[in-house]
C-alpha cells in the first residue's frame, strides 16, 4: 500500500513507519519536523495551513497523528490545541476528500473520557473530558465520522491509552522515571501514587495500526494493554527495581507540581475486548519488558 502518515516523525510515527517500510509499503511522512530516518519520503507540512498539505491522490491510507499532546500542555495552549486537533484533521480530511482516499486511521486518546464512571473504560462509556486535549479529540473522530459518511471514506478510529517506549517525549511519566532512575536520581510521583494506568508498549499500538489499516471498519477502539494496570507509586518501584536503580521515591502534591491542575484522572485502564475481537488485537509486551526495553534504549543512545 501507499501509506501518507501525518506527525510520523513522533514518538508513534517512528514506530509506526519502521513497521510499514519492514512490511514493504511505500511511506510518506507529512510533518513541521523532518522524520531524521531512511526509507520514507518526506513532506514538510503543517496541517492548520492546508496549502502545505499535498495532492493525497493515490494513497491508499492515511494515517493521522499530527497533533498537539498532552493535558498539562492542552491547558498551557488551548487556542494551539484546537487549532491543531480540529482544524489541522479537518483540513487533512478535505484533502482525504479531494484526493479520494479509501482509509483513514485517526489516534484520538482516553482522554475522551476523562475521569471514567467505572473501570475498565468501554468504547460506549460517557465523554467526560477535562482538558482541552479531551474535547479537542472527540471534535476530531466526529469529523471522520462526518466524513465517511458523506464521503464514503472507511476509518478506525484508536483510542490509546498510555502508550510508551523509546523516543517518547520526556515531559510523560514513563521516560522521565526510566531516566531518573537510570541516573539514580530521585522519582517524583505527584498525588498521593494511587492513580491507575495501564501502559501499552509502544511495539503493540504499532501492531494493531497495521491490523487497522488493513481492515477499515468504520468503528472506535481503545487501544492499550490492560493486563497490568499498576498505581504510579507502584510503577515507580518497578522501575527502580528493573534498572537496579538506587533511586528514592519523594511524593510531590498535585497543586505544588507545576502541572497547573488540582489532581489526576484517577483510573484509565481500557477494556480492549472489541479490538481484541474485531482487529484480532491482543498486547504483548509485558511492564517488567517494556521498561528493561526503554531502559535498553536509553543505555544506547
Ligand atoms: N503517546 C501517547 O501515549 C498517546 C496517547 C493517546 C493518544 N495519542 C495520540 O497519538 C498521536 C501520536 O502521538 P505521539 O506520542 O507520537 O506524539 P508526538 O508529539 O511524538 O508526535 C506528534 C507529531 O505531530 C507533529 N505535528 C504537531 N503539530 C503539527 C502540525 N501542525 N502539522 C504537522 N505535524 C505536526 C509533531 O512534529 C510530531 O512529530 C497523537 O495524535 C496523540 O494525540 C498518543
Amino acid at each position: 500500500m501507499k501509506v501518507f502518515v501525518t506527525g510520523g516523525s513522533g514518538f508513534i510515527g517512528r514506530h509506526l513507519c519502521w513497521a510499514l517500510v519492514r512490511e514493504g509499503h511505500s511511506v510518506t511522512v507529512g510533518d513541521v519536523r523532518n522524520p531524521l530516518m531512511n526509507g520514507v519520503d518526506f513532506v514538510p507540512m503543517d496541517i492548520t495551513r492546508p496549502e502545505t498539505i499535498p495532492n493525497l491522490r493515490g494513497y491508499n491510507a492515511v494515517v493521522h497523528l499530527a497533533a498537539v499532546l498532552g493535558v498539562a500542555n492542552s491547558e498551557k495552549n488551548p487556542m494551539l490545541t484546537l487549532d491543531v486537533n480540529i482544524d489541522g484533521v479537518r483540513n487533512i480530511l478535505n484533502s482525504c476528500i479531494e484526493g479520494e482516499v479509501e482509509r483513514f486511521l485517526f489516534t484520538s486518546s482516553s482522554e475522551v473520557y476523562g475521569e471514567p464512571a467505572r473501570t475498565p473504560i468501554r468504547e460506549d462509556d460517557f465523554f467526560n473530558p477535562v482538558s482541552p486535549y479531551g474535547v479537542s479529540k472527540i471534535v476530531g473522530e466526529e469529523y471522520v465520522k462526518v466524513v465517511s459518511k458523506t464521503s464514503g471514506m472507511k476509518y478506525n478510529i484508536f483510542r490509546l491509552f498510555s502508550v510508551y517506549g523509546p523516543g517518547q517525549s520526556p515531559e510523560f511519566v514513563m521516560p522521565r522515571f526510566v531516566q531518573l532512575a537510570m541516573e539514580n536520581k530521585t522519582l517524583t510521583v505527584h498525588g498521593d501514587g494511587t492513580q491507575t494506568r495501564a501502559f501499552c508498549y509502544v511495539s503493540d499500538v504499532v501492531d494493531a495500526m497495521l491490523l487497522a489499516i488493513k481492515n477499515p471498519m468504520n468503528e472506535v477502539f481503545n487501544i492499550g494493554n490492560s493486563s497490568e494496570p499498576v498505581t504510579i507509586e507502584k510503577l515507580a518501584k518497578k522501575v527502580i527495581d528493573v534498572t537496579e536503580s538506587t533511586s528514592k521515591v519523594e511524593f510531590v502534591k498535585e497543586e505544588d507540581s507545576g502541572r497547573g491542575r488540582k489532581r489526576d484522572i484517577y483510573h484509565r485502564i481500557p477494556d480492549t475486548e472489541k479490538a481484541a475481537n474485531m482487529l484480532g488485537f491482543k498486547a504483548k509486551v509485558g511492564l517488567e519488558e517494556g521498561i528493561s526495553r526503554l531502559a535498553d534504549s536509553v543505555r544506547g543512545s
